[in-house]
């Protein structure tokens, strides 16, 4: 069964676009979908049969019928009603992947897709040294829940209660050193959360998946991957100038909330916005333009950390 699956798999990402669009539009569940690519003679996919014949799943493709009227009650069942109602939901970037697999496979080796994890899963992810007692890092790897990022630096985090917590040593790469952090009371739900992940809930502290995934910048997809059209998914090439630019910089900029407080909360992080939205609305800026140690700009205007790239390009163009 499993070795069927994963050839089904297989052959679906390779069968034409139109095919797995109509598979899944008939109600079948991508696992149903991907049973059926191998099992029917749909899929003259010559890889597929290759491997059925080894493994002596010839006779199940010739009653193909009837293995199909096996699997569709539990296609249907799994079903999202999502498309039929008009809500629009995420549904995660493992969805995008049935119908766009070579995006998916790019998307899935960037930065922006492995900022955070859990170093339980994979320890590899940990560029640090934990080895050596360090007077700075007052942690040991097993009281991590978190790492984010590696690339300039790599912070660490303890989770209580429903939130994470900054640990109070950052890891420097360029330098491989530990450096004190001393942000350690502020929730990573109100100040981080809402740029590392996809469809962060304020209210439940949940995720539909941590990291830039692809709804992040395409918006929710639940109708669009019900039925897959153009008219229902936001591509940034088609958006305004403004609109556009939007979409990264809702990430890329430093600022706060324009709606803040919200139910008593400040967020460093537009919450609410989407895709397609007018970011001005829910975003303002950090303009600390003042000298001083705290200033976030240097005096010429550029700015004087990371992740200040929204706001010098928008200054830039005033
Ligand atoms: C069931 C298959 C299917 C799924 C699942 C799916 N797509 Fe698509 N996608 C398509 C098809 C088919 C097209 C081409 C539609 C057309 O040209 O009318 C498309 C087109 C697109 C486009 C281009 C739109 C444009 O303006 O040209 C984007 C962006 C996109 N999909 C993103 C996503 C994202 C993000 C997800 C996951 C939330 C996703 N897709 C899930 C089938 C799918
Ligand atoms: C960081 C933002 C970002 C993320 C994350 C992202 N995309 Fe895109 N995507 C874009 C932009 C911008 C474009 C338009 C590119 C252009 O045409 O200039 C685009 C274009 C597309 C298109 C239409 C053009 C094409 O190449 O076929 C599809 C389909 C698509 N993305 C699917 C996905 C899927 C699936 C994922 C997740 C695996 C994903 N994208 C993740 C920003 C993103
Ligand atoms: C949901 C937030 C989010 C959005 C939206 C977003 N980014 Fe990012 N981006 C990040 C994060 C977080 C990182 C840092 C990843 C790391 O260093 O581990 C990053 C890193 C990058 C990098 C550096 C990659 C590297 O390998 O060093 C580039 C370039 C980039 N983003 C461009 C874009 C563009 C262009 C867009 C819009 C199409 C965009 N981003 C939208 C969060 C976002
Ligand atoms: C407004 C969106 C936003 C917020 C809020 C935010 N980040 Fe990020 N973060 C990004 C983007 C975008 C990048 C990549 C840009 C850059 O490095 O210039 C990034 C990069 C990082 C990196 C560096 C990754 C690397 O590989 O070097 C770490 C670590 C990080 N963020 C942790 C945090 C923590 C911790 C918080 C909360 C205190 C936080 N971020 C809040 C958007 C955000």
């Amino acid at each position: 069964m499993k070795a069927l699956y994963n050839e089904g798999k297989r052959a679906l990402n390779r069968a034409p676009l139109q095919l797995r669009t109509t598979s899944l539009r008939r109600g079948l569940s991508i696992k149903a979908a991907r049973y059926l690519a191998c099992a029917s003679r749909t899929a003259r996919d010559s890889l597929c049969k290759a491997a059925m014949k080894k493994r002596g799943y010839m006779l199940m493709r010739k009653y193909w019928l009837l293995w199909l009227i096996a699997v569709i009650p539990s296609g249907l069942r799994a079903q999202t009603p999502a498309g039929a109602t008009g809500v629009v939901s995420y549904v995660g970037s493992s969805v995008c992947k049935t119908c766009h697999p070579a995006i998916w496979e790019r998307w899935k080796r960037t930065r922006m897709a492995n900022v955070v994890t859990d170093p339980k899963g994979r320890p590899e992810v940990v560029i640090s040294d934990f080895s050596k007692p360090d007077p700075v890092r007052t942690f040991a790897i097993g009281d991590v829940a978190v790492v984010y990022g590696g690339k300039l630096k790599q912070r660490y985090f303890r989770k209580s209660g429903d939130d994470y917590f900054p640990l109070p040593a950052t890891w420097d790469v360029t330098n491989r050193a530990w450096r004190p952090y001393t942000h350690t009371e502020q929730p990573t739900s109100q100040e981080c959360d809402g740029c590392h992940s996809v469809n962060f809930d304020i209210r439940t502290k949940t995720v539909t998946e941590w990291n830039v995934g692809c709804e992040r910048c395409h918006g929710p997809g639940s109708a669009h991957a019900g039925q897959p059209s153009r008219a229902n998914i936001v591509n940034p090439a088609r958006l305004d100038y403004i609109k556009a630019n939007d979409v990264c910089i809702q990430c890329h900029s430093i600022g706060e909330s324009a709606l803040n407080p919200i139910e008593g909360r400040n967020y460093a992080w537009p919450v609410g916005f989407r895709p397609g939205m007018d970011l001005s609305k829910f975003w303002k800026f950090d303009d600390r333009h003042a000298t001083g140690s705290d200033a976030a700009y240097f005096p010429d205007g550029t700015g004087s950390g990371n992740r200040m790239q929204g706001n010098e390009f928008v200054t830039s163009l005033r």
